[in-house]
């Protein structure tokens, strides 16, 4: 994956496992020790990339604990920026209590493929609302290409289109499937939104980040009225009552 990821022209990697509740229990400590000894294993192979350690952790209602705690990572360790990964499809009134209540702590959340939750997808105002808060949001590159299907791709497209997109990433996870590639979806973004634009997303947003330095974000474009959201906020409004 390491020799994949430079022969696409990638220089370096944010290595981000997954922590999810009961199922991945990627603690800070463990990638951090894990970070190095593949890093030390770059340098003996001389494969000149360099790794960053970070994790995508799963959002739980009781994240911020271990978050401030120290015991979940946050991306380059710098205690900034979170990358976080939506639960499925319905996403409770917990979620924005949860960016809330991170980002009172100086904690930005980073939204780890939200063009992929379909929740996300029957109603973007919502994940515009968040982004106004500001949650920050990367899309994986594959979706892009449409390796996820063409309902996820034009999604994609719309997030870029409303600059509701601050970062494109490989989302890599094995060699063959899933792999660290990242050169044609940077072309197909630059020709979209231009070369400084495409910049931002792939090298100096993330570089920000790797600081743990602001990420100067642009207002994202409104969304005319949703249908599916009308009901959302319907059905919200009636539970709110009870
Ligand atoms: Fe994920």
């Amino acid at each position: 994956m390491c020799r994949l990821a430079v022969a696409e022209g990638i220089a370096e990697v944010v290595c981000t496992p997954h922590w999810v509740y009961g199922l991945y229990d990627n603690t800070r400590d463990r990638i951090l020790h894990c970070c190095g000894t593949l890093q030390r294993k770059l340098v003996d192979s001389a494969i000149p990339l360099k790794v960053h350690p970070g994790c995508e952790i799963r959002l739980e209602p009781d994240i911020l604990p271990q978050i401030t705690s120290g015991r979940l990572l946050t991306l380059n360790d710098t205690g900034r920026y979170a990358l976080i990964e939506l639960p499925g499809e319905f996403l409770h009134n917990y979620v924005e209590n949860c960016f809330r209540n991170l980002m009172d702590q100086g904690i930005t959340p980073v939204l780890s493929h939200p063009e992929r939750n379909p929740g996300m997808i029957r109603c973007p105002e919502r994940l515009a609302g968040w982004v106004g808060m500001g949650v920050l949001c990367q899309i994986t590159a594959a979706s892009l290409r449409g390796k996820f299907g063409p309902l996820i791709q034009r999604f994609t497209v719309t997030l870029i289109q409303h600059q509701l997109a601050h970062f494109m990433a490989t989302d890599a996870h094995a060699p063959h499937v899933r792999s660290p590639r990242l050169s044609e979806a940077v072309l197909d973004l630059v020709a979209m939104v231009g070369p400084e634009a495409a910049e931002r997303m792939v090298v100096s947003n993330p570089r920000a980040v790797l600081a743990g330095e602001k990420v100067d974000v642009p207002e994202p474009t409104p969304f005319s009225a949703h249908p599916s959201c009308e009901t959302t906020s319907w059905w919200r409004f009636l539970t709110s009552r009870r």
